[in-house]
């Protein structure tokens, strides 16, 4: 089984990475033969997309064509990404949407997509055994996140994206009121591990 982790918090020790943490723990306890690639994007230079449009031109291939000299390691993450069998999206909540950091990749990884007629479309076909998880985190507090708006814009971007790398299913875990790692609500820790606990039991 082939889990690969995009995270997009700027800390490599806060709430996301600690949650990340729990979820990888958990998932190796139960299933023996899973493969982890995180990909810390604090870590990763990347350059912002130059909006050429070339990456969504529809040629029939899996990964449209980026003309940027780093295209090498956007391709591999992306590679990556459509190779596995459990795509996960970590974000923390920043001003009502990913981080600028999240956002910035996400923006290359259009090459996963092309142009529809309607809109931006995934070029690869859905794999009903693929399984997106988007894992997301925010200060505010249970049910304000939800009247705000907090996690709308976020959610439904990512579920598109995670479509657009063949997922069949998305799971979404939204953790509130985590301003700091000793704020977490243990309802949100047991859900993680719930999840786990079910895709550990999958055949892949
Ligand atoms: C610049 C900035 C903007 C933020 N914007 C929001 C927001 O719009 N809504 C919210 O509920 N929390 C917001 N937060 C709180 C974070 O989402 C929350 O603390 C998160 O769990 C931090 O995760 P991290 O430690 O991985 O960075 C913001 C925090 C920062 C630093």
């Amino acid at each position: 089984m082939k889990v690969v982790v995009i995270n997009g918090s700027y800390h490599s020790n806060g709430v996301i990475s600690f949650l990340v943490d729990k979820f990888i723990t958990a998932l190796k306890n139960r299933k023996k033969d899973v493969e982890i690639k995180e990909y810390n994007l604090i870590d990763i230079p990347i350059e912002f997309c130059k909006a050429c449009g070339c990456c969504v031109r529809n040629d029939g291939k899996k990964i449209g064509e980026c003309p940027q000299a780093d295209f090498v390691t956007v391709r591999k993450i992306l590679q990556d990404m459509l190779d596995s069998d459990i795509l996960v999206y970590a974000t923390p909540i920043y001003e009502k949407a990913m981080t600028a950091l999240l956002k910035r990749f996400m923006e290359r990884s259009m090459a996963v997509l092309y142009m529809g007629k309607a809109g931006p479309v995934g070029r690869n076909e859905t794999n009903k055994n693929k399984t997106g998880i988007i894992l997301v985190s925010c200060g505010s507090p249970f049910p304000v996140y939800i009247t705000q708006g907090v996690i709308k814009y976020p959610i439904d971007i990512l579920t598109m994206f995670c479509k657009g790398f063949g997922c069949k299913k998305v799971e979404k875990i939204i953790v509130p009121g985590a301003a700091s790692k000793e704020e977490l609500n243990d309802k949100y820790l047991k859900r993680i591990y719930h999840l786990s606990v079910k895709l550990g039991n999958n055949n892949f």
